[in-house]
């Protein structure tokens, strides 16, 4: 076999024939590492695959004889998950499960594979010993008959237990402690995590079960080792939290065979993670109405809406160029809407810090919460509370005009449901509604009318 020296980058996985103290393609520093290539690793992972069969060539043959996917999915019976994921696990396909250490990743894997005996699960555990994995079982009492569990770190070997018939379903946790013994590199490096996934990949598709891998996050954000994981996996779950409050937001950050929009909401408690079915009950249970600063908006995930507290601090600065911080939103957006503020409202915010903050930990990407942050930064420069029974829906435009969003309905019904009789949305949103029967929308199509209301004088 024809193996060569080359750098990877641990970051993000590029690779150089030199070595370099700053990643060419990233910019990272100290990331380059010494790592063998070996020319013919897909060749191997061909012959690990196909060893006692035969005829493995594969011929081209008219789409119109491709038998169709019959699409049957296997569903968890964890509605969070099964959601997250675009309705159950698909037959053959391969998913990744990243998050920060800690975070829950093994707990949510098991907790996955209770119940599920009538696929035949298979844990393979390169991190815990099987006793560790059978203690934190015995804690969630859940009924894992069918699951079997093996302590393994050798990704040939794992393809050789997938190849049971015992076995419809893997869990490789973590993908950063397994290795092929073809490959110099030490585990948990770029070119192992690679193959190794590559790999588990292949035994995915030409066994037909379904496999999910378990990676750490790097402090950065990014699933360590690699981007090139996220190319090679059909689906890219992000489990996500703050270690300091208990919930746990799954997020599909890929998904070949679903929406990306979807998440699953969870709560770690004692006994193990607790699906959140009503999220905005959690997300404003430790709200701070009465403070200035605070709005409540109402935002969707997915297709899901749910109301979440905007927090907002504006304090003079002590520095010639004042700080603009974002917290679970876009920092640019952030920006927009302070510039919008200082022009069309005339707010002298360039002598200020601004820190603006989604409670919980929650991160919205969606537009309709500009109306609510900029109504809390208002709240707190002027020192004014906002009305605790008001929620706010709209995104905000360059001329100061209030956009209409989607989904109007969902938001209104969730924020009447929670008790909110003072709802904000944009005037274009209003055809949707009867104004006679409706007294408590409060529609505008000025950011300036909008926020007059909530905390004008
Ligand atoms: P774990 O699933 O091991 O995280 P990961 O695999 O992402 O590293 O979960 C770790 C944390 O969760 C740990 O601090 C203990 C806590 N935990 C609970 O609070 N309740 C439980 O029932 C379980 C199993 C874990
Ligand atoms: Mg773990």
């Amino acid at each position: 076999m024809k193996t060569k020296t080359i750098y990877a980058c641990q970051n993000c996985g590029a690779t150089s024939p030199r070595w370099a103290g700053k990643c060419p393609s990233c910019g990272e520093w100290n990331t380059m590492t010494e790592e063998t290539q070996v020319k013919q690793s897909a060749a191997t992972s061909r012959r690990v695959l196909t060893e006692n069969r035969t005829n493995t060539r594969q011929k081209p043959i008219l789409l119109t004889e491709v038998e169709q996917d019959n699409q049957e999915r296997i569903m968890t019976g964890i509605a969070e998950l099964d959601r997250t994921l675009g309705g159950g696990i698909m037959r053959g396909s391969i998913t990744l499960v990243g998050g920060d250490p800690g975070i829950g990743k093994s707990t949510l894997m098991l907790q996955m594979c209770a119940n599920l005996a009538a696929v035949q699960p298979l844990y393979v555990t390169g991190e815990e010993s099987l006793q560790q994995i059978k203690s934190r079982a015995s804690r969630l009492s859940l009924d894992f008959s069918g699951l079997r569990v093996l302590a393994e770190t050798n990704a040939d070997e794992i393809v050789e237990a997938m190849r049971r018939d015992d076995v419809g379903l893997v869990i490789a946790d973590s993908i950063q402690t397994m290795f092929r013994p073809d490959i110099e590199s030490a585990p948990g490096s770029v070119a192992q995590v690679r193959e190794c996934s590559a790999l588990l990949m292949q035994a995915a598709k030409t066994l037909n079960k379904a496999v999910f891998l378990v990676g750490h996050v790097t402090k950065e954000g990014s699933i360590a080792g690699p981007k090139v994981l996220e190319h090679i996996v059909d689906t890219v779950l992000q489990f996500e939290g703050e270690r300091i409050y208990s919930y746990r937001i799954l997020r599909a950050a890929k998904n070949r065979y679903g929406s990306t929009n979807e998440i699953g909401v969870f709560e770690m408690s004692e006994d193990g993670l607790r699906e959140v079915t009503n999220p905005s009950e959690v997300f404003l249970s430790q709200r701070n109405a009465g403070e200035s600063g605070t709005a409540v908006v109402a935002a969707m995930e997915g297709s899901r809406p749910i109301l979440v507290e905007v927090q907002a601090l504006v304090t003079p600065s002590s520095y010639n160029v004042p700080q603009r911080s974002a917290t679970g939103l876009d920092y640019r957006r952030l920006q927009m809407i302070i510039a919008v503020l200082e022009k069309r409202l005339g707010l002298a915010l360039g002598k200020h810090d601004v820190f603006v903050n989604i409670a919980g930990g929650l991160r919205l990407d969606d537009p309709a919460v500009d109306l609510g942050v900029a109504a809390a930064i208002v709240s707190s420069f002027r020192d004014v509370a906002i009305q605790a029974d008001t929620a706010l829906i709209g995104e905000i435009g360059l001329t100061g005009e209030v956009r209409a969003v989607v989904s109007i309905e969902q938001r209104v019904n969730e924020a009447q449901k929670l008790g909110f009789s003072s709802i904000l949305l944009p005037e274009a949103n209003m055809k949707r509604f009867s104004r006679e029967t409706s007294p408590h929308l409060k529609p505008a199509d000025r950011i300036l009318q909008a926020l007059l209301s909530v905390v004008g004088e």
